[in-house]
C-alpha cells in the first residue's frame, strides 16, 4: 500500500490517470488543494485550500475493477458510516453516490476508468467537506461539512487514515464475495422521492422506488417501473 501527498496539484484523479502504470494497487492519492478538481457531468470539485479531504485511489486488481457499479456506491457506504461513528444524524447515499446529510451534500464521488485494450485501471476519487463553513450559493445542492454540523474543527490526517483503512477492508470484503445491498438500502436518500430525469434528451417526472441488487435505480414513469443504470441518466430532485 503507498500513499502520496501533494499540497498542491491539477487533480488527484488525473494524477492516477497519468500515472497508473507505475503504481501499486492500492495507491492512494491526497491534496490540500486542486487546481483543476473534477466533478461528475463534467462540473468542477470547488475546495477552499486545506480545509477539504481531496483524494482517489487507485484499483489495478482485475476483479474488484469490474465490480466498478459496486465501488461506486460502497465507497459512499463507507463514508456513511465513518460519519456515523462520529455520531452525525440523517446520514443518506443520494443515489449514485453522493453522501448527504439531511438534505445537503458533504460528499461527492467521481469514478474514471482507463481504457485500452480493456479496462486497465479504476479511479475512486473523492472530495468530502470538512472544515470549509463557506460554500458558494450557486451549487444546485446546498453543501454541508462536518465543521458546519457540529461547530468544531477537524484533524485531516487521522480522518483521512481512518477512511483509508475502511474503505480497503470494505473492497477486500467486496473482492471476497460480500453482498453489500442490504446495508445500502436502509441509506437510500432518493427512496419514494419525485425527481426529474432527463431520459434520452427528454425531462420526465418519475417517483423512485428504489435502489436495486445491482445498484441500478427503479422509477415509476406513468406507472411503468423502470430501471435505469447512472450513465444512462441525469436527476434533479423536485
Ligand atoms: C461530484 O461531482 O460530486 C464528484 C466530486 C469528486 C471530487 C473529488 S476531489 C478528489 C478527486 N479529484 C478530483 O479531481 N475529483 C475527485
Amino acid at each position: 500500500m503507498k500513499t502520496i501527498h501533494f499540497p498542491q496539484i491539477d487533480s488527484t484523479n488525473t494524477y492516477l490517470k497519468e500515472n497508473y502504470n507505475n503504481l501499486e494497487n492500492y495507491t492512494f492519492v491526497s491534496a490540500d488543494n486542486q487546481l483543476k478538481g473534477k466533478g461528475r457531468n463534467n462540473r468542477k470539485w470547488e475546495s477552499e485550500n486545506s480545509k477539504n479531504l481531496l483524494f482517489s485511489l487507485l484499483i489495478l486488481d482485475d476483479v474488484l475493477i469490474n465490480k466498478f457499479k459496486e465501488i461506486s456506491i460502497i465507497t459512499a457506504y463507507t463514508i456513511v458510516k465513518y460519519l456515523e461513528s462520529l455520531n452525525i444524524e440523517n446520514v443518506s447515499i443520494k443515489w449514485p453516490n453522493d453522501v448527504f446529510v439531511n438534505d445537503n451534500k458533504i460528499c461527492g464521488i467521481l469514478l474514471e476508468t482507463v481504457t485500452k485494450d480493456k479496462m486497465e485501471c479504476l479511479i475512486v476519487g473523492v472530495g468530502i467537506n470538512i472544515n470549509q463553513i463557506e460554500f458558494s450559493n450557486d451549487l444546485l445542492i446546498k453543501a454541508t461539512s462536518l465543521s458546519k454540523l457540529t461547530n468544531k474543527s477537524f484533524d485531516l490526517n487521522s480522518i483521512k487514515q481512518e477512511l483509508y483503512s475502511r474503505l480497503l477492508a470494505n473492497l477486500d470484503k467486496l473482492k471476497e464475495g460480500y453482498d453489500f445491498y442490504y446495508d445500502i438500502t436502509n441509506y437510500d436518500y432518493l427512496k419514494n422521492k419525485e425527481v426529474y430525469i432527463n431520459l434520452n434528451d427528454k425531462k420526465e417526472h418519475v417517483k423512485v422506488l428504489g435502489i436495486n441488487n445491482d445498484f441500478s435505480i427503479k422509477v415509476l414513469l406513468n406507472n411503468n417501473e423502470l430501471d435505469l443504470s447512472s450513465d444512462e441518466i441525469s436527476l434533479k430532485i423536485i
